[in-house]
């Protein structure tokens, strides 16, 4: 399988295969309903006022469309979109820089917001609130505030980590969404309509299938579609069906969870080394090998939204779900579990 085939690191640049099938108008925009509604109800009533759209957070894990959605706001606004994100803002002058050359209504969009040096965002504070910059020039005696007076703007803020920003940021949101993994059925429909973009004919089962093992995730979904065309073009009519949607994805040994190579280390290491939990975040990163804020970012949710794993006070535990997947047999009673306690 090439590295990398999921994309399965915390966010990524868009590639030019995901910008090619990015839907361009909320019309075709499937799925995250709640997210959508609120979105554009929030649209309709600043077109009404007349006025600036208020900040927009949307959280949630890599792929499910956080960029995607703030593009299509910023053309529902009819604005300008600018990009940038939270490790690209080093210094109080480059948001300045920004932030001047901004016109009314438009979107500044701030990818990997949690990642904002604390110092910037005291900076973003009084341009979220007032739509004010306060920036200390000089230093030592000479120093001296200015006051830079910016346009009204509306930052559209994306994060794959929400637990990880400060409190006063958050509370600086109008409205903060949470997008959740889309269910099959949404998933074969945004496959239907990238077959048609990638012109491959394709069959509801043949979507389906490829759906299932799509980790809940568009980007997923649109990356094996790419390799079941593929496969479907030298192996087959070029259609694709369930059947050698079937065989293309086994040929790429992606489980019929969809679990990838980690997921099952992941899941190895907890039943095996750390004899199913409770287990720290840390060491289970340590051994398998991977960075703790990607376990935690990308594998864990959907682990623990497949029922694998839980997530508790004292660590993560394997859930009987695990055991069976990777084929362990199931797990003894834990001594604490099956001995009353006396006191
Ligand atoms: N609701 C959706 N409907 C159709 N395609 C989607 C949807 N959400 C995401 N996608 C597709 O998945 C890809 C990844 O989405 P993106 O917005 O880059 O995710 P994120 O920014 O959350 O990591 C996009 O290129 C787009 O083609
Ligand atoms: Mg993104």
């Amino acid at each position: 399988m090439p590295e990398n085939f999921y994309q399965q690191t915390t966010e990524t640049p868009p590639t030019p295969f995901d910008v090619s099938l990015r839907p361009p108008a909320f019309s075709e925009f499937i799925g995250q309903e709640k997210v959508k509604d609120r979105v554009l109800l929030m649209l309709e009533a600043a077109k009404r006022r007349g006025d600036v759209l208020d900040h927009v957070l949307l959280s949630g894990p890599p792929g499910l469309g956080k960029t995607t959605l703030a593009n299509l706001i910023a053309s529902a606004a009819g604005t300008q979109m600018h990009t940038t994100s939270g490790p690209q803002i080093e210094k109080a002058g480059d948001l300045a820089g920004i932030l001047t050359n901004i016109q009314k209504g438009d979107i500044l969009f701030i990818d990997e917001i949690h990642r904002l040096h604390p110092a910037i965002e005291e900076y973003l504070y009084p341009a979220m609130e007032d739509y004010r910059l306060d920036i200390i020039i000089d230093s030592g005696p000479s120093a001296r505030s200015i006051q830079i007076n910016l346009p009204r703007f509306s930052l559209v803020g994306a994060t794959t980590r929400s637990g990880m920003l400060t409190a006063p940021l958050r509370s600086r949101f109008g409205l903060i969404n949470r997008l959740d993994y889309y269910t099959r059925e949404e998933l074969a429909d945004i496959i239907e309509r990238s077959a048609g973009l990638l012109d491959v004919e394709i069959h509801r089962p043949g979507a389906l299938e490829v759906a299932a093992r799509s980790r809940g995730t568009p980007r997923v979904a649109n990356a094996l579609l790419r390799w079941v065309r593929d496969f479907a073009q030298v192996r087959g009519a070029g259609i694709i069906d369930q059947e050698n949607a079937a065989s293309a994805l086994a040929m790429i040994e992606i489980d019929s969870d969809g679990l990838d190579e980690m997921d099952k280390r992941l899941l190895e290491a907890m039943i095996y080394k750390f004899n199913g939990g409770p287990v720290g975040l840390n060491s289970l990163a340590v051994a398998v090998g991977e960075d703790a804020a990607t376990l935690e970012e990308v594998h864990e949710p959907f682990l623990i939204m497949q029922g694998f794993v839980q997530r508790t006070p004292r660590g993560r535990i394997a859930l009987p779900a695990a055991y069976k997947k990777i084929g362990a047999p199931a797990p003894p009673l834990k001594q604490e579990d099956s001995q009353p306690k006396l006191f």
